[in-house]
């Protein structure tokens, strides 16, 4: 049992624990990662936990992005300290991507679950880890680093009334009809009891589904990767207990939402104008990824009140955050990921946790390839020279409580990348768009705020984000 640290303090000044074990007494950490979830459509307003919980009593980082906009990429990167372009692994389906090139490509040998552990953590995981990482997959080779782990397995990942979860080394169970992200809470709830009542700190992390698409795979999917098109997406499904909430809310109406005029480069700049009924539909899908959301924040409260109760919730970090962002409507795109735009790159980082500033908004300019780094620091592991991130300073504003809201620079870029597909996964013109391939610089300065971009097509694209124009296309 791993107790507070005033308590250690009087043990161990009462000679029952020495100063080495008092010294070498690291915190736990709760990561909370969901899928496709906005910053930018106004998603966390939408969470009252999270803003009880996380936001006002952490550090909200204000400028984190993903590398690349798409599942599986982004979870490779993310697990390994790496961009996409070194970890070779570029889409969610084999060859160039999935849990099967993830295990190739040498990272189950080589990923922070790993890396926690020889740092002395018990590490857990519950929830959606790759994709096409499957039930007839999931055990050549199991994935590596874990003491407890219950995984979301393909084709069912995305079935919000039809998961399918692998236990340790246990077969696939399904659990037809039942709410997935319900039944990730008992998961996750099982083994944070677990990693309290075991000796050492630990790392958990819970992955649910929501706010992603309902989606149904075809036969072939992971077999071809033509077979995107044999896909049925619809708006995510609620609990049913949340499924009339929101009723009026809308995607916010900024100025690039479904535009009089086409904007973006490629295959962008010729999507039609939405017209009110396809506005309408996708109006509803936003409601629907808000209500998914609220079985989410139910779970950060759900794990508040278990660290608290056993008396670490002050030795515990909470991250929150999610593996890219998602649009709907902006640019008159159909809902989705896949580009390069804020709402897709721009993503929620919240942390909470021992030396965090509580309320403040950090302006320092992050990426998902820190947050290895960040996690392995956290742990008193060594950073690796491979990592192409660095540790997030999660504790800056804490140091002499000035300068909040200042801007700090740390790093001003993040390289973004994409290669392939781009779908549409609303009701109206689904479909999937090829030539949707580019590198980006996202560059944050204290009086320059960009976005370039140049295009497989041989676009090239610059964003002045502090005017909100778009400077050119060539
Ligand atoms: C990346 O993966 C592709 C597809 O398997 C392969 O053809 C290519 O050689 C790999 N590149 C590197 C640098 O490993
Ligand atoms: C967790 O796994 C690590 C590595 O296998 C092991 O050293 C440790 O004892 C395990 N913890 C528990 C509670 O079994
Ligand atoms: C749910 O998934 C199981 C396989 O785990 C499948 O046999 C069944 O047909 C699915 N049910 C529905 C309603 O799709
Ligand atoms: C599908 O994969 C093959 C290699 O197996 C590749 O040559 C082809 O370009 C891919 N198709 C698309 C549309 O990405
Ligand atoms: C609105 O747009 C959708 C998608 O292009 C189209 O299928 C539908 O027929 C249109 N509806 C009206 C009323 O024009
Ligand atoms: C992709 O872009 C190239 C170059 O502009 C063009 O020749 C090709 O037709 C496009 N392919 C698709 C599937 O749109």
């Amino acid at each position: 049992m791993l107790m507070p640290v005033t308590a250690i303090l009087l043990l161990s000044q009462v000679g029952m624990i020495d100063g080495a074990r008092l010294h070498q007494r690291r915190p736990n950490a709760v990561f909370i990662l969901t899928d496709d979830q906005d910053l930018h459509m106004d998603s966390l307003a939408y969470m009252p936990y999270l803003r009880k919980h996380l936001a006002d009593q952490g550090t909200t980082f204000a400028r984190h992005y993903c590398t690349i906009a798409l599942c599986c990429p982004s979870r490779v990167s993310l697990w390994t300290g790496r961009a996409a372009h070194n970890t070779n692994v570029t889409d969610v389906n084999p060859p160039y991507g999935g849990y099967p090139k993830f295990v190739s490509q040498g990272f189950n040998e080589a990923w922070l679950p790993l890396w926690l552990q020889e740092a002395g953590y018990n590490t857990y995981y519950t929830g959606k880890l790759f994709n096409a990482h499957t039930v007839s997959n999931y055990d050549s080779p199991f994935p590596s680093g874990f003491n407890g782990s219950d995984f979301l397995l393909d084709p069912f990942t995305y079935e919000y009334l039809n998961t399918s979860f692998q236990r340790n080394h246990d077969a696939p169970v399904s659990h037809e009809g039942e709410y997935s992200t319900d039944v990730l809470a008992r998961k996750a709830y099982g083994f944070l009891e677990d990693a309290i009542a075991a000796e050492r700190p630990f790392f958990l992390t819970i992955a649910p589904v929501a706010p992603h698409s309902n989606v149904v795979f075809s036969e072939d999917w992971f077999s071809n990767n033509e077979s995107v098109h044999n896909i049925k997406t619809t708006s995510p499904i609620p609990a049913k207990r949340h499924e009339h909430l929101f009723s009026d809310a809308v995607v916010p109406r900024t100025p690039n939402f479904n535009p009089d005029q086409p904007s973006g480069v490629s295959w962008i700049s010729a999507l039609p104008k939405q017209n009110q009924t396809n506005v309408d539909v996708n109006d509803l899908f936003y409601r629907n990824r808000l209500r998914a959301l609220q079985a989410v924040d139910e779970i950060i409260d759900g794990v508040v009140a278990r660290l608290s109760d056993a008396q670490i919730l002050e030795d515990t970090y909470i991250f929150y955050s999610s593996d890219n962002g998602y649009h709907i409507g902006q640019h008159r795109m159909q809902p989705g990921k896949e580009c390069g735009f804020e709402t897709d790159i721009n993503v929620p980082l919240i942390v909470r946790g021992p030396g965090v500033a509580k309320g403040q908004v950090s302006h320092d300019v992050t990426s998902h390839t820190d947050l290895a780094p960040t996690f392995l620091t956290l742990a008193h592991g060594g950073l690796r020279e491979d990592f192409d991130g660095s540790p997030i300073d999660i504790h800056c504003h804490s140091k002499d409580g000035t300068g909040f809201g200042d801007f700090h620079p740390r790093k001003e870029h993040v390289n973004v990348e994409y290669w392939g597909f781009a779908l549409s996964e609303g009701e109206y013109d689904q479909k999937v768009f090829w030539n949707n391939t580019y590198k980006a610089l996202r560059l944050i300065g204290e009086d320059y705020n960009v976005y370039y971009s140049v295009w497989c097509s041989g676009e090239h694209q610059l964003y002045d984000l502090n005017v909100r124009i778009f400077v050119c296309t060539c």
